[in-house]
């Protein structure tokens, strides 16, 4: 029986279906592709599709990073290297060029990579030519390349810092992911598959899924760190959660606690409170007859709540509307009507 994995991606968004289907038209074109978006997008995940949906997929996959490498290391990976061909090089090594066959070679942080290498590399893409080094013998690959990038790799050309010539080659097509917040239909069925299997996890027979509230909270955040963020607030979320009641709470910011110092190192109690002096002390004084405007009252009461919490809370918005029980929205629309918005974060 075939042993291929081709990772599920959800998604039901426009957006990443076109990319399901860029995927699978581009799965057994024998050609170099680009896969580019913001970190955490699904990159890597897409790049394994394209290797396990392909004819390559019985060979090796290999993932190299190109940031995470020296640019020695990284050549000596890549193209192995003869006995002697450098001080420690004992015995001779075969690179991953050499070792993947007819394999997927995924360049991952190409952008990283070094001028040289990307002269080097340029001439594995344009010819399938290769020597180890500290070799003149021509070897020959058969491997697809495809390289990730979360910069944007036409402008890093443009000012010098990648090569023209390599991208040319490398952009036979290019896969983006657009980030999360540009695709929200896909955060209800993402979440609802990481908190099952977050549920699974912890050994619970069943997930009851998020309440309203809590979706709602989920497709208003902007995830700047996109589905791995979402990935991790859900985990988090459903572990400190009940395992028979819907998940309500969830918990964008692991560090919140009304003892966290603030980033001078000082608690924030002793922030002012920006309200007029004729606002003031309002809330002290006792109420001995109806307030003159009980709307300006009222709205007083809640500036100095929020500001309050606010404050108790270091400025950070997400744990102020925690712990004043609200939504995000919610609370966001509070801080637009008492202009409170750039204080906080
Ligand atoms: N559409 C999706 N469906 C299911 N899981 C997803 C999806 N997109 C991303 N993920 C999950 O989100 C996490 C991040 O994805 P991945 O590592 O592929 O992102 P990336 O773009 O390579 O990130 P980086 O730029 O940081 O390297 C992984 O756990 C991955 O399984
Ligand atoms: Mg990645």
């Amino acid at each position: 029986m075939e042993n291929r994995s081709v990772p599920n991606i959800i998604g039901e968004s426009l957006a990443i279906q076109r990319v399901l289907d860029q995927a699978s038209l581009l799965a057994d074109i024998s050609r170099p592709v680009l896969v580019v978006g913001e970190r955490g997008t699904g990159k890597e995940l897409i790049t394994h599709r394209l290797h396990y949906l392909s004819k390559r997929w019985k060979h090796p996959f290999i993932k190299l990073n190109c940031a995470a490498l020296t640019e020695t290391l990284l050549e000596s990976e890549l193209f192995g290297h003869e006995p002697g061909s450098f001080t420690g090089a004992s015995r001779l090594h075969k690179g991953h060029f050499e070792e993947v066959g007819e394999g997927t070679l995924f360049f991952d942080e190409i952008a990283s990579m070094s001028p040289r290498l990307q002269e080097k590399l340029l001439r594995v893409v344009e010819y399938g030519e290769f020597s180890r080094i500290g070799s003149s013998q021509t070897l020959y690959t058969e491997a697809r390349i495809i390289g990730a990038a979360n910069q944007d790799l036409p402008q890093l050309a443009e000012t010098g810092h990648f090569r023209h010539d390599l991208l040319d080659r490398l952009a036979f097509d290019v896969i983006t992911l657009p980030p999360l917040r540009s695709r929200k239909e896909d955060i209800e069925p993402l979440a609802n598959s990481f908190g099952l299997n977050m549920a699974k996890e912890l050994h619970r027979s069943y997930f009851p899924g998020f309440t309203s509230g809590a979706i709602t909270e989920l497709i208003g955040y902007p995830w700047l760190g996109n589905v791995r963020e979402l990935k991790n607030v859900v985990e988090r979320s459903v572990y400190h959660s009940s395992p028979e009641r819907p998940v309500a709470k969830i918990i964008f910011d692991p560090f919140a606690s009304p003892y966290r110092a603030s980033p001078s190192g000082q608690q924030m109690e002793q922030a002012s409170l920006p309200l007029q002096s004729d606002q003031g002390n309002f809330i002290d004084q006792e109420i001995r007859s109806a307030p003159d405007n009980f709307k300006e009252f009222i709205e007083n009461i809640e500036k100095k709540i929020l500001y309050k919490t606010l404050s108790d809370n270091q400025f950070h918005q997400r744990r102020t509307a925690e712990s004043l029980g609200l939504s995000y929205h919610q609370f966001r629309g509070y801080l637009k009507k008492y202009q409170l918005t750039e204080k906080s974060r």
